[in-house]
């Protein structure tokens, strides 16, 4: 995919702060500290367009990105951080769900996966979630480049048994190498064709 532009359109608390649902729309989701915001960023070949951190919880607000002025990204703000209080985890929820329930021109989520970590049970049930709503899941397992080849297959085999779908429909990335890129830019497209709706 060559990009010609990208931009934030709107950082969100609220659905009353959504823009428009004119464009058509890919949410990524995953755990807190995973490299949702740093995959946007490889996708569209920036290194700041989503704000990224080492410390965990740095997306709090539903971020909305246009890209090549048709299509529109969603940094969603990442769940299971270890010390979150209750009220922080209700906040995820309600705001998540807001989203997923109303969200009219959303074609599909990334769900991202640690590579070092796999699923965890909040994964699973993100992918559950996501399956009771009909909405389309490209499962992706980032930060690669941290994991031998060896340890990296022995860790794609055991996720794919655990969400019980086959190793090709997870794709493997990172956002050092750019590895998965292409791969995972064909599947977002794929997902939005209007020759598949
Ligand atoms: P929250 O917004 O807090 O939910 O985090 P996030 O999921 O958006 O993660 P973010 O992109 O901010 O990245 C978290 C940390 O992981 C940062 O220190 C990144 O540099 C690092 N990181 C992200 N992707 C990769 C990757 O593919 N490889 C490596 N080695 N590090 C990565
Ligand atoms: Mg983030």
């Amino acid at each position: 995919m060559k990009i010609k532009s990208s931009e934030i359109l709107k950082s969100a608390f609220a659905k009353d702060d959504y823009p428009p649902p004119v464009y058509p729309e890919v949410a990524f989701a995953g755990r807190s500290n995973v490299g949702k915001s740093s995959l946007i960023n490889t996708l569209v070949n920036r290194k700041r367009l989503a704000r990224t951190s080492s410390a965990p919880g740095k997306t709090q607000s539903i971020n909305f990105y246009l890209v090549n002025r048709t299509l529109c990204f969603v940094d969603l703000p990442g769940y299971g951080f270890a010390n979150a209080p209750l009220q922080v985890r209700n906040r995820w929820r309600s705001m998540v769900e807001d989203y997923f329930h109303s969200r009219r021109n959303l074609y599909g989520v990334v769900v991202i996966l640690d590579a070092r970590v796999g699923p965890t049970s909040l994964d699973l049930a993100l992918i559950g979630w996501l399956k009771d709503l009909s909405l389309p899941a490209l499962l992706t397992m980032t930060k690669v480049d941290k994991l031998s080849k060896n340890k990296l297959s022995k860790s794609l085999i055991h996720a794919s048994q655990t969400i019980t779908v086959n190793s090709e429909q997870i794709i493997l990335f990172s956002a050092i190498t750019g590895e998965g890129k292409k791969r995972l830019w064909q599947a977002i497209l794929s997902l939005i064709e209007p020759s598949n709706h």
